[in-house]
């Protein structure tokens, strides 16, 4: 059997490192910060951590909007604080991936700022300029996910820049040889700096139509597939995204990392690819299995906590694998609302056994071990871009600050500062309170995930699903080669369940569940409300 390598069935922490740890005393959180909670992440037991931007930006989107590829923001510390970083999870076995945002710049970027100085500018083809249609106004019906004209007009030079965010995150064009080169020395940059590898921002959107044609209407009654989006969700977004020349840029990528440095094969990307088209979404993973290392998938995000409606994601989105690929699954992220609070308290468990124990890649939140739910963020917190302008669509309940320890200010920061958002507290407590908790949901994902790493069948592998008992999602796992099988039963309603007809004729004892023993349902074919169980053949 040849090794896997280690990305395959890989745990993936994802930080956002503004709501990690502040230990600086300006209410948002920092690279030191990070550092100091490397102990936690190895007690834990994920592989690797990805951290959300931080280099130097104006921090329009929270820095997704890079004024300088290369450079950490004060705020976040410096390179030596990243340095320091890199060193001190390596010692302690963990992997750092990094966020790498290929769509656009902030506009204080010197790329756009030279760009922008005039249709003669050096740089003047690293972005999308065009002149206004030929009745005037945008040059095409471009939208912005915020829902805005995708185009602003340049007074000075009469052109309009394309933007698939806010009009200060500028769209690089791709098609230009030399923005390519460009962002391919920035990859080279951080792999030289020793991290293992990328998350990578908007996977599709680096290639757009060429004719930059309209994006046709949404057809009446069709739905987009996520979440509702406002304007953003009245056009196919067909054009501006996803052309087919999208995987010739990321069979290059993959090159880069695959060959790259002494160690060739040990660097991988994550690619954020929202497509709920199962078969486009995994066309990322390339033909050959030549482009997108993993593709992540946000099919869990978008579909009800329902038994039925989750089999048939998971299914689907299976049957769409091409053969030997591993997907990455998501439960959360920092602009998705907190699992938590989409399945409610007495499912978070149920909703982390599932991510830990399906075949593939996991991508773990930072706070959904704890259970954190949605913070309460009254209008006048808002903070995200996006909230501003839409109400309701606030990215910022989901990205609140870590809640460590007791106290006004949850250990996240100094005390009497206030942190850059308002704080939630799990229903199950503190990190540092849920560690003492046998019960918690922290100790829980601890479990997980060293069960994780002591059962092959818990690798990427097979998945078969059982049926019997409604409102129980059930499934066997094997590794490869089968050697012990596991069987997975949640119930993902709030009644006590019998399941003979899953258990069938096979003896099975209980590994785990997530009920405190008290109130688990022992070795009866019988699941208590809300729990969730892995069997092993007795
Ligand atoms: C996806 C990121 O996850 C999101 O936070 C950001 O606003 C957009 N890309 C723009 O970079």
């Amino acid at each position: 059997m040849t090794k896997r390598p280690w990305w395959q069935g890989a745990v993936i922490y994802h930080v956002y490192p503004r709501s990690f740890l502040d230990t600086d005393g300006d209410g948002v959180g920092d690279l030191r910060g990070i550092c100091r909670r490397i102990p936690y992440l190895a007690s834990l037991g994920v592989d690797a951590l990805w951290l959300s931007p931080v280099f130097s930006s104006p921090m329009d989107d929270f820095g997704y909007d890079i004024r300088d590829h290369t450079a950490i923001d004060p705020l976040f510390g410096n390179l030596a604080d990243f340095d320091a970083l890199i060193r001190t999870a390596h010692g302690s076995g963990l992997r750092v991936l990094i966020d790498y945002v290929p769509n656009h710049t902030s506009s204080e970027h010197p790329w756009f700022r030279a760009s922008r100085t005039g249709p003669d500018s050096h740089r003047r083809d690293w972005y999308i300029w065009r002149d206004p249609a030929p009745a005037g106004g945008p040059p095409n019906n471009w939208i912005t996910l915020f829902g805005e004209p995708a185009w602003t007009l340049d007074s000075d030079s009469g052109q309009y820049y394309l933007h698939s965010f806010l009009p200060s995150m500028p769209d690089l064009d791709w098609r230009n040889p030399a923005v390519k080169a460009a962002m391919f020395d920035v990859a080279r940059f951080w792999l030289d700096r020793g991290v293992d590898g990328f998350r990578v921002d908007c996977a599709p959107l680096v290639a757009k139509d060429p004719g930059l044609r309209d994006n046709p209407p949404m057809p009446p009654g069709a739905t987009a597939h996520h979440r509702p989006m406002g304007g953003y969700d009245s056009q196919r977004h067909i054009n501006d995204q996803g052309h087919p020349d999208v995987h010739g840029i990321y069979r290059e990528f993959r090159e880069l990392l695959d060959f790259y440095g002494e160690n060739p094969g040990e660097r991988v990307c994550l690619g954020e690819v929202h497509e709920y088209d199962w078969p486009v979404w995994s066309s990322y993973f390339g033909r050959d299995l030549d482009e997108i290392h993993l593709p992540i998938n946000f099919g869990l995000l978008q579909t009800p906590w329902q038994a039925g409606a989750t089999r048939d994601l998971l299914r689907a989105v299976t049957r769409a694998l091409p053969a030997t690929a591993v997907p990455a699954w998501v439960m959360g992220s920092h602009d998705d609302p907190r699992v938590a609070s989409r399945v409610g308290t007495a499912q978070a468990p149920n909703a982390m056994m599932l991510l830990l124990t399906l075949p593939g890649t996991a991508i773990l939140y930072n706070g959904d071990e704890l259970g954190l739910p949605d913070a309460d963020i009254r209008p006048e917190d808002i903070r995200d871009p996006w909230g501003l302008r839409t109400p309701g669509l606030s990215r910022d309940p989901a990205r609140s600050p870590m809640p460590w320890t007791d106290g006004p200010t949850a250990g996240f920061t100094e005390p009497g500062v206030k942190p850059w958002l308002p704080l939630a507290l799990p229903p199950g407590g503190t990190a540092e309170a849920q560690q003492g908790d046998p019960g918690s949901l922290l100790r829980l994902t601890q479990a997980l995930l060293a069960l994780r790493r002591g059962h092959a069948a818990l690798g990427p592998g097979v998945i078969e699903f059982v049926e019997g008992s409604a409102g129980v999602l059930a499934y066997t796992r094997s590794g490869e080669p089968a050697a012990e099988s596991l069987l997975v039963t949640l119930n993902l309603t709030g009644r006590r369940v019998r399941i003979d007809r899953i258990l069938g004729d096979c003896r099975w004892e209980r590994l785990l569940s997530t009920a405190p023993a008290a109130s688990a349902g022992g070795d009866s074919p019988v699941l208590a409300p809300d729990e969730g169980v892995i069997w092993r053949p007795g």
